[in-house]
């Protein structure tokens, strides 16, 4: 099973959420994809993960950050999604992307600009995926920002920072491995997020309001 996006192929006829859009699939990039489309394409990539890690399989077209040592890997599929559909993130990549808040984070993700502050444990998942020239969909770089205890992480203002490479492996943590190379991501947030704890959210449009 593949999860093909639909869109270059509308002369096929309604494609299946997961179907590989047959010869039409294989139109050029970027992918002319309407929000509908990338919604059903991304539950697609969800539900086949889901499946292959529930069999303890892996795939290598969608090797899947589950490998990853980090239980977030996997864990972030049934965390609430805030983005109404993926969007495309220019400051990750210029991949698709969705947010995804762990219990402790969704409590207060949904107020946006007016949440003040993230409680400590709260962690915010930013899986993204691209769209290859066959119309697959393929899992790109995980990020993740988790907050830590109050003076954990004093220059990062206690959040830290990972992101998790479609292997699994791990491209980085602040306080951990490759620690240095990561603070970029914290400069762009801090930078950006002065009155909002440092997170940035989607635009308005791809948010889910409560
Ligand atoms: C150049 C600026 C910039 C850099 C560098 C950057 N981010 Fe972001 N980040 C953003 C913006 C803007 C958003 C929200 C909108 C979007 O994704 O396009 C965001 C959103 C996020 C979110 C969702 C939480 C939120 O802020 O609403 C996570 C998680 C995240 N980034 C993690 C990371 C990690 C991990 C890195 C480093 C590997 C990183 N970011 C590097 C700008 C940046």
């Amino acid at each position: 099973m593949d999860c093909a996006a639909c869109g270059p192929c509308a002369a096929c006829g309604p494609c299946g959420a997961c179907g590989p859009c047959g010869p039409c699939a294989a139109a050029g990039p970027p992918p002319d994809v309407t929000d509908e489309e990338l919604q059903a394409l991304y539950e697609c990539i969800i539900e086949m993960t889901e499946a292959m890690d529930a069999n303890g399989q892996t795939e290598p077209v969608l090797a899947s950050w589950s490998e990853s040592d980090r239980a977030e890997g996997s864990d972030f599929m049934g965390w609430t999604n805030f983005a109404s559909t993926p969007y495309i993130s220019f400051t990750h990549g210029e991949r698709f992307a969705t947010n995804h808040a762990n219990d402790i984070a969704a409590e207060v993700y949904g107020q946006y600009e007016d949440i003040g502050e993230m409680p400590v444990g709260g962690v915010v998942a930013k899986p993204t995926f691209s769209i290859g020239d066959d119309g697959q969909a393929y899992w790109e770089t995980l990020f993740l920002m988790e907050k830590a205890e109050a003076g954990a992480s004093p220059d990062t203002n206690d959040w830290i920072y990972t992101a998790i490479m479609p292997d699994g492996s791990l491209m980085g943590r602040t306080l951990g491995m490759n620690s240095e190379n990561m603070q970029f991501c914290a400069a762009c947030h801090m930078a950006g997020g002065e009155d909002t704890d440092d997170l940035l959210f989607m635009e308005e449009q791809y948010r889910v309001q409560n």
